[in-house]
């Protein structure tokens, strides 16, 4: 990259700060030093994770889970865009690319990154998002190093595919592959895969995994995401549970 485009780009990612979306802050993204706040790109050339130079340096970033450990979601800013739908993903790719293998191990649908907001919470993308999530890393999985991943479609606004990634190390043991295997794959849509989220609803995901939580937001409003490179829906459905609301304590 020549030093003239890298400045614009700088430029142009400290305007976007300004229009504030959400970035991930547990777990510890990447490179959250130049991890902006911005969607994957339409055209889906930095996916997965938001692809760009250095972006697997940890910069002291370190997420260790135990197997069948329950851990929090966290996020930054305030620009929530009504909520949405979000997934926790794992690979075990160290440093993934377009061809790493993605599966789901929880998926919420609805009222995520914030709940019960029509539009923005402010226009703050300093401050933390006072909704707080969890997810739990299923007990029979493989431990090892890879790359945790939440990914975000938003429910207002312009159709996008939010993805920040982090370093992951499992411990434990007695997981195996196959269980791996047979967890779902991380949905996607809205950058350039023929799959599209409709606007001004929480998208129910095709195939979410048996780890789903379903919570409300301003309005109640689900729907399937449409076109031809979506993933098929898989029946039966799983079993559907509703997470208690909890609001982070404020400082
Ligand atoms: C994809 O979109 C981004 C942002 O608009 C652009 O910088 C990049 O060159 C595009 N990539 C391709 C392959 O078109």
């Amino acid at each position: 990259m020549r030093p003239f485009t890298l400045l614009t780009t700088i430029i142009c990612e400290c305007v976007m700060l300004a229009d504030a979306h959400m970035k991930m802050t547990t777990p510890v993204p990447y490179a959250s030093s130049s991890l902006d706040n911005s969607p994957l790109w339409f055209n889906g050339s930095d996916f997965p994770c938001k692809r760009r130079p250095g972006m697997y340096e940890l910069e002291g970033a370190s997420n260790m889970y135990a197997l069948g450990s329950t851990n929090a979601l966290n996020f930054m800013g305030s620009a929530v865009h009504g909520g949405g739908s979000c997934q926790v993903s794992i690979t075990y790719d160290e440093e993934p690319t377009p061809s790493s293998v993605w599966k789901v191990i929880a998926s919420i649908e609805g009222g995520c990154p914030a709940q019960n907001q029509i539009g923005h919470l402010g226009d703050d993308a300093g401050t933390a998002n006072p909704y707080q999530y969890w997810f739990t890393i299923p007990s029979d999985i493989p431990a090892g190093r890879g790359t945790i991943a939440w990914t975000w479609f938003n429910k207002v606004g312009q159709r996008e595919m939010f993805m920040n990634c982090g370093p992951l190390l499992l411990t434990g043991t007695g997981g195996s592959q196959a269980n791996f295997n047979n967890l779902p794959d991380m949905f996607k849509a809205n950058i350039g895969n023929d799959c599209q989220v409709p606007e001004n609803a929480d998208v129910v995901f095709p195939n979410p995994g048996q780890y789903v939580t379903r919570l409300n937001g301003a309005t109640d409003a689900f729907s399937a995401p449409t076109g031809a490179g979506c993933d098929s829906a898989v029946a039966p459905n799983p079993t559907i549970t509703s997470q208690p609301l909890i609001q982070r304590a404020m400082n």
